[in-house]
């Protein structure tokens, strides 16, 4: 199945899929997306967008559309006033929803709470109060340090609401990254909780937040919510929530900001250097947060349980859990824990208790799912579950099949959905009920969003080829720059393509025989064999094609004769038996993938390891595994997950390589 490289093309494309599913008569039918939304976005892009726009309560109507005479700096509905929170709560309540649930809350230790959409705006409204009453307004930055309770929900809304700048910041992160994100953007005020349930246990948070707050002096109050009632140390600039904002009016009139006044920092790490302050604004972010929940999730406001499972710590949270959902009137499952507490049946358990229709969670998570095995899910009734999604990371073919055979009932379309941070809102993914899905493929640009796959010279390439993923249209929900660095947001994203003006994601991608698209990874973590460009993301997917084999990280190492040699991390199935890591099993392993994709992509070596090492938000840190598999000492671990990983990897290999 080895191809050669195409005429220009950037990398090869060497795995080919070719099952698919079309959607049945029955959705197509009822799917909010029709084929002509394709045709009308065409016909004309920014009346298109206008019209989606609409879709939003606006003070102050926008008389233009787009103004990108600033490029890269866009302005979208200019002129236009809207307060982003009344879209989210207020303007619900006022159409005679506010007794619909917006968010059912389940706590980690089984603790829940029902909040409608008018006990939302009263909470919001409080807070909002709460923020005026200790000066912080338009333009003021409020750090967010929470784990995932409604009040983390109610300060980001307040903060919209009074125009300031939310900057959430990872409940799982160090007392030190905390405190340079503050010192970046000079936040004046960090909300936080005493502590957070984490795996069946409280543990604390707030001395993180003192720790960091000492060396931040931009910091002028904290405000704490009780949430595990653990003993906290106190200091001068601290207030309890429920002190400070449950005695506030619950009224309050929310002012209209411009279309482009900020709403949020979000802090992305780079591959050096570092965290880049993503900087998005109100009316165009808000527009295409709404838009692409709607028809990618094919939401139903009045029939549909939605849950996201992601971290409001992660652009996820913010678009999918927050300003998309909230702006579209959803209810939806918002759960505090960790899959597995108490149990590996716990997100199942919460779909059959809500009756969740709609299901969005990353490639990580479903690996893992794969690993404790099909018989967890199978214990529960999944029969709620009409749409189901995945974000993050290239979703593996054979993990895309088994999300839908063990949580899909093997009907439920999956929406693979491709974006960024930095993007703020889907870019690239499959409309139910419109496109027939394709294992492991996002396939196509949205309605109103211009990608291509294109070659180092910025040229597209044909069908079939592979290359760099650009975006060669801004779109509403762009990033409007990184914060305080001007000159780093034009050398990270346009100055790969400035000359063609296309955005560049950093990711490698290629279109299939029908033009749809696969992305294929970071290009950072590209290998070169003998020459050919080989995409980690193909040889990871052949390696967990194999039915012992749940998930796979492969990296390029330097390599005497081929230049890189491919150097394979595998975690095995639950139930692979145990011979499945033994010598034979491996030589059937690299017999695998020469057949799956050819002799070119066969690992060099392969090595069973219990986990591999990942970032907080579940993506693999390939640059780690390089020193491994190089035999240097093993780089920075500070935003692994869990830093021990690293030393289980090496303890494995020290007893026993696996070569042949
Ligand atoms: C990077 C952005 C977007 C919210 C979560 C991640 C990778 C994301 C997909 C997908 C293949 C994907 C890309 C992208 N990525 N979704 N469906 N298929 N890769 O946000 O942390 O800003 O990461 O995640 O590499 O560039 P982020």
């Amino acid at each position: 199945m080895t191809q050669s490289p195409g005429q220009g093309n950037a990398l090869d494309n060497l795995l080919t899929e070719s099952r698919t599913f079309p959607p049945s008569d029955e959705f197509a039918a009822q799917a909010n997306a029709q084929p002509a939304l394709y045709e009308e976005a065409k016909a004309d892009r920014e009346a298109f967008w206008a019209k989606q726009a609409e879709r939003l309560h606006w003070d102050t109507k926008w008389d233009q559309v787009l103004d990108w005479s600033g490029a890269p700096f866009a302005k979208w509905f200019v002129g236009g006033k809207l307060n982003v929170a009344y879209n989210c709560v207020d303007r619900h309540v006022e159409s005679g929803h506010g007794d619909q649930v917006a968010i059912h809350w389940e706590g980690e230790p089984g603790d829940s709470r029902a909040i409608t959409y008018a006990e939302l705006q009263r909470e919001v409204s409080k807070a909002a109060n709460a923020l005026t009453s200790l000066g912080i307004g338009a333009e003021d930055r409020v750090a967010i340090y929470m784990p995932m309770v409604p009040e983390a929900i109610f300060a980001m809304l307040a903060c919209a609401r009074v125009g300031a700048m939310h900057s959430v910041v990872f409940g799982g992160f160090s007392a030190e990254a905390l405190r340079t994100r503050i010192e970046d953007s000079a936040c004046r005020l960090v909300i936080t909780t005493d502590g957070q349930y984490r795996r069946g246990n409280p543990a604390p948070l707030k001395p993180a937040v003192d720790e960091a707050v000492a060396g931040a002096p931009s910091v002028e109050k904290v405000i704490v919510v009780k949430r595990t009632d653990t003993e906290v140390a106190w200091t001068d600039k601290d207030v309890w929530w429920h002190e400070l904002v449950d005695s506030q009016s619950d009224q309050h009139t929310p002012e209209a900001f411009d279309s482009e006044h900020p709403l949020f920092i979000l802090y992305t790490s780079g591959t050096t250097g570092k965290p880049k302050g993503i900087l998005h604004t109100s009316g165009g972010y808000l527009t295409q947060a709404s838009y692409t929940h709607n028809y990618v999730f094919d939401l139903k406001p009045d029939t549909d349980v939605y849950w996201c499972t992601a971290d409001i710590g992660w652009v996820t949270g913010h678009s999918y859990i927050v300003y998309g959902p909230l702006s579209n009137r959803v209810t939806q499952v918002v759960y505090e824990g960790t899959p597995n507490t108490p149990h590996e049946g716990r997100h199942w358990e919460i779909v059959q208790k809500y009756g969740v229709s709609i299901y969005y969670t990353a490639p990580t998570l479903i690996r893992t799912f794969m690993k404790w095995g099909a018989d967890i899910p199978a214990k529960y009734d999944l029969s709620s579950l009409r749409v189901l999604g995945s974000v993050g990371e290239p979703i593996n073919p054979e993990a895309w099949i088994w999300y839908r055979e063990n949580v899909g009932g093997g009907k439920a379309p999956i929406v693979d959905t491709w974006w960024q941070t930095e993007t703020g809102a889907i870019m690239i993914s499959p409309l139910p009920g419109v496109v027939s899905t394709k294992p492991g493929s996002a396939q196509r640009p949205l309605p109103g969003i211009g990608a291509k796959v294109v070659n180092d010279e910025g040229v597209e390439v044909e069908h079939g080829g592979g290359g760099y993923l650009v975006l060669d249209e801004p779109w509403p929900s762009m990033l409007r720059g990184i914060w305080g660095d001007e000159e780093r947001y034009r050398d990270t994203y346009w100055s790969r393509f400035g000359e063609q003006g296309f955005y560049f994601a950093g990711d490698g991608a290629k279109y299939d025989a029908d033009g749809d698209i696969w992305l294929l990874g970071r290009v950072d973590d590209v290998m070169n064999v003998s020459g050919h460009r080989i995409s980690t993301t193909e040889v990871e997917s052949a390696l967990v094609s194999h039915p012992t084999v749940a998930e796979a990280a492969v990296v390029g190492a330097s390599d005497d004769t081929t230049g890189q040699g491919i150097v394979a991390f595998v975690i095995l199935r639950g139930g692979a038996g145990a011979d499945a890591g033994g010598a034979e099993a491996i030589k059937a392993l690299r017999d695998h993938v020469a057949k799956e994709i050819g002799p070119i992509a066969k690992p060099r070596q392969i090595m069973v390891v219990p986990e591999l090492p990942k970032t907080r938000s579940g993506k693999i840190m390939r640059r780690l595994l390089r020193d491994v598999a190089e035999n240097r000492t093993v780089g920075d671990v500070t935003t692994l997950a869990d830093s021990s990983v690293m030393d289980l990897i090496s303890a494995g290999l020290q007893s026993g390589k696996a070569e042949d």
